[in-house]
């Protein structure tokens, strides 16, 4: 304010030593240091266009400095100098005074306005020059980069041509209309009208901080969405950006006198002088119609004025909460129809004729081809559509979109097109629907195909209920032994399960001898027996179980459907009283704890045979997670259920655990929380919530565990209290994940498998259940060489914050839950 207060004192001097009324002439436009405008006084620009001086608007008393157009019947404000700041009366002076700033005093000399410069100029004077811009210079000096202060730079409700609406990233100043308040009070209202530079360039209106209409973004030849702001005789338009400026600017290549102006409610409204009509003519409004207002339809509606209503989905899309929608209230918008699952490749829709969506999250390349623009979008999954740049010369550039895409309108004729990530899976509905012939198609493979299903299901049930009928028959005769296991290992049976009595079973494990009980898990012991010829293992359940006859049938039905070549396979079961027991294949290499937790044994498993386990094991848990028809979550998932075959492929054993869940269960809370210390997801330690991605953390730490030959739980470091995960979540994060290795695998490795394994491994164990992989991502990531997400850091992975003992670790049954059924099958 120094500034001020000794320019005030200047002024004061000048006053008095120019204290003589200087009159300006009608071909005046400069007001130089030895003068000033006091009310009542005009300059002219100097051909007469535009006229500069003191007016009241409308009915307002009070007074103003404006510029106007000189040689028009209709007063035309076009900028307002003190907008905030108005006189009181008539007694106001316009004064320039150095070191180069213009002022506005009141009767009082106080100072209402003035400009403002960081320079300063021996002469300065100021000048309405005849494009309307009002300039503070050095006299005599018309360089444009040397004005010391413009009135283009800071302009009222009216864009003016040659004025450039935007950004100067070099000074960081922007230049937007705002409203008058209204047609009496030219100080700031509601709504501002700016060019965007936050993504691709495009112009928003905005009612305070809420955009209100959005041009879509500039394409060449006009904004997208504007379908009124066609190619005109009488001006040319456009946005211009480059590294130093963005900004939106248009001129005029006729006589006819045109202005843009910014409404008190909001218009964007284009005017022409009529020299007939002697009064402005509307020459386009926008909103044009109620498909301008912004994001009417909500993130993917597509707005379309010829409709009623206006708002729909885009095809593929449907509404996302439909009650509002059918209440018209589209601004949840839509989302697909079948979700993105980027990972298995998604496909791109072309949408034609469309208003291009808000680009303020988008990524543009002038250079690029329609083609490259494809490449970079479909790589990066949160990029959700692409297009061209520039529609002039058929098409050049690449525009992406990230996040939803908001504000899109389909227009008739004009419009671009867009090409909009969805579901590979969509991708069939979409060959199909181009043509005749395929329409043809279309309906007739479904029908056939609904026919053999219909005549394959008859078949099925009628050979179930056979089956189901032998079952009975047979549990009552007590003769099941006859049911010949060799049949049981053919393909053909796969969903029935032979019942075994206990004295069959008795023998083959000689009485349950203590020297052939080959383990003992949470659930009681297991034996080694010889059925027919066969080894098999026989898992008997600890009594305690509750579990009713039929429910342990039933549940053991269900499982023996469970068909994989990660799993284990079951072959039968007993139940007689309170004895049940499962019979499965016997597996002569154990578990493969005793493989990677142990010294000698480590040695045996080199690491493709490692990477072939984590392989096999992640494949057979997505099976029980997608693929079988049930949705198995394991929740025991750890190394001593992971037994080896005599080629060390994996099977997953012991479902004891599993429930058996529909789609609606996942994420279900248990107040019983059953599982291993070391392998529990925090989620469902914590707070007994549980879903598949409680089992994606244990694979995570299974991974680690395979990888490193280190048990989470008995990890420790000399130099840190950080568990297995922490400890390889710290060296990933230093990059250098291989150190995680297990030193007797030595060469054996491919290290960017080894790298790969453990960045899943982490992907697999985030705190978030959210943020895990689904167990598909992870089969597909292990064995692809693309680019992982970068892991964040996992739950869990400070030995001191997991929970010690306040759950149930396996060792203690928990056997039966009632209300919600569990299916208790195995036990090692
Ligand atoms: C002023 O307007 C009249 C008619 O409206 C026109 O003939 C004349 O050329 C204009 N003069 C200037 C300086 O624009
Ligand atoms: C000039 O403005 C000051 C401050 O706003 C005010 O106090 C004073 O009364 C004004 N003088 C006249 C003559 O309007
Ligand atoms: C004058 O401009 C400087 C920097 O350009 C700015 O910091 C300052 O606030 C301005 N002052 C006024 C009164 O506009
Ligand atoms: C407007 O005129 C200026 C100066 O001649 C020119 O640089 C600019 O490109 C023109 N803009 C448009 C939109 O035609
Ligand atoms: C745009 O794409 C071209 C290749 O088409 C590339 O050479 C150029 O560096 C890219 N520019 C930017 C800013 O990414
Ligand atoms: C995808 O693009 C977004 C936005 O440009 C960027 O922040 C993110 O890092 C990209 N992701 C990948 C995996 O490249």
């Amino acid at each position: 304010m120094n500034a001020l207060q000794r320019n005030d004192f200047y002024l004061l001097l000048l006053l008095y030593l120019y204290s003589i009324n200087h009159t300006f002439g009608a071909t005046d436009s400069t007001i130089t240091a030895t003068q000033f405008l006091k009310d009542g006084d005009k300059i002219a620009s100097h051909s007469g266009s535009y006229e500069m001086g003191f007016f009241s608007p409308s009915v307002s008393e009070n007074r103003y400095v404006g510029i106007w157009y000189k040689n028009i019947s209709v007063r035309t404000v076009v900028w307002v100098a003190n907008r905030e700041a108005p006189l009181t009366g008539a007694s106001g002076i316009l004064k320039v005074i150095e070191p180069g700033i213009l002022v506005l005093v009141n009767g009082t000399n106080s100072v209402m306005w003035s400009t403002n410069t960081s320079r300063s100029v021996q002469n300065p004077v100021a000048q309405l020059l005849d494009s309307g811009n009002l300039v503070v210079k050095q006299a005599g000096d018309d360089n444009l980069g040397n004005f010391l202060w413009q009135s283009f730079d800071h302009p009222s409700d009216t864009l003016l041509p040659g004025m450039k609406l935007g950004w100067n990233f070099v000074t960081g100043r922007e230049v937007y209309l705002s409203s008058w308040k209204n047609e009496e009070d030219p100080a700031p209202g509601d709504y501002t009208y700016h060019c965007d530079p936050s993504g691709y360039p495009q112009n928003i209106v905005k009612k305070g901080s809420d955009v209100v209409y959005c041009s879509g973004p500039w394409n060449g030849l006009h904004f997208s969405g504007a379908i009124s702001s066609r190619d005109s005789p009488l001006y040319t338009f456009g946005i211009f950006s480059s590294k130093t400026e963005v900004y939106f600017e248009f001129n005029l290549t006729s006589s006819v006198i045109t202005r843009l102006t910014l409404s008190q409610n909001g218009a964007l409204q284009r005017w022409t002088w009529g020299d007939h009509a002697q009064d402005w003519i509307p020459y386009l409004s926008i909103p044009t119609d109620n498909c301008d207002v912004y994001k009417l339809c909500g993130a993917y509606g597509s707005c379309n004025s010829q409709n009623s209503p206006v708002c729909g989905c885009l095809d593929k899309f449907v509404p996302k909460h439909n009650e509002d929608w059918q209440k018209a209230d589209w601004s949840s918008g839509c989302v697909r129809r079948i979700e993105l699952n980027c990972l298995q490749g998604d496909i791109f829709l072309k949408y034609s004729h469309m208003k291009l969506p808000d680009t303020r999250n988008s990524w543009s390349n002038v250079t690029m081809t329609l083609e490259e623009c494809k490449t970079i979008c479909s790589r990066n999954c949160s990029c959700m559509a692409y297009s061209n740049i520039d529609i002039r010369n058929g098409g050049s550039g690449c525009l992406l979109w990230f996040k939803d895409l908001l504000d899109i309108r389909q227009l008739s004729k004009e419009g671009q097109d867009i090409y909009i990530r969805i579901a590979a899976c969509e991708s069939d509905s979409l060959e199909k629907s181009d043509g005749k012939k395929r329409k043809v198609l279309f309906w007739i493979l479904p029908l056939s195909v609904g026919l053999i299903l219909v005549i394959l299901s008859m078949l099925i049930f009628h050979r179930r209920r056979k089956k189901a009928l032998q079952l009975k028959r047979k549990g009552r005769s007590g003769r099941n032994g006859n049911y010949k296991m060799d049949h049981s290992g053919n393909c053909e049976e796969e969903f029935e399960i032979p019942m075994f009595d206990l004295s069959t079973i008795m023998k083959a494990t000689n009485n349950f001898s203590i020297d052939r009980k080959i383990g003992e898990g949470g659930f009681g012991p297991v034996y080694k027996g010889i059925l027919e010829g066969r080894e098999i293992a026989v898992k008997r359940l600890s009594r305690t179980s509750k579990q009713g006859e039929g429910e342990f049938k039933n549940e053991v039905l269900y499982v023996a459907r469970l068909q994989h070549r990660n799993l284990v396979k079951i072959l039968g079961c007993c139940s007689d009283g309170e004895e049940k027991m499962l019979i499965y294949e016997y597996l002569p290499n154990g578990s493969l704890d005793s493989f990677i937790f142990d010294d000698t044994q480590s040695k045996a498993l080199d690491w493709p045979k490692r990477f072939h386990i984590i392989n096999g094991i992640a494949r057979g848990l997505m099976y029980l997670h997608q693929d079988s028809q049930l949705r198995i979550i394991h929740r025991d998932l750890k190394a001593n259920n992971i037994l080896l075959d005599k080629d060390m492929n994996p099977k997953i054993s012991d479902f004891g655990l599993a429930k058996i869940c529909e789609e609606d269960d996942i994420g279900a809370m248990t107040n019983r929380v059953v599982g291993t210390y070391g392998y529990l997801s925090p989620e469902y330690a914590l707070h007994g919530k549980y879903s598949v991605k409680s089992d994606v953390f244990s694979f995570g730490i299974l991974v680690l565990e395979i990888v490193s030959g280190k048990s989470n739980r008995k990890f420790s470091h000399p130099d840190h209290n950080l568990n297995l995960l922490g400890h390889a979540w710290k060296l990933y994060i230093q990059g250098r994940s291989i150190e995680l290795l297990d030193e007797c695998l030595g060469d054996s490795c491919s290290t960017s498998e080894v790298v790969r394994s453990i960045s899943v491994g982490l992907l697999c164990v985030q705190q978030c259940p959210e943020d895990r992989l689904s167990m598909s991502s992870a089969v597909l990531m292990l064995n692809n060489e693309g680019v992982l997400p970068l892991a964040k850091q996992p739950g869990f992975y400070i030995e001191g914050n997991a929970p010690g003992g306040d759950f149930t670790p396996s060792q203690s049954a928990q056997i039966t839950v009632s209300d919600t059924p569990i299916t208790i099958l195995a036990a090692r």
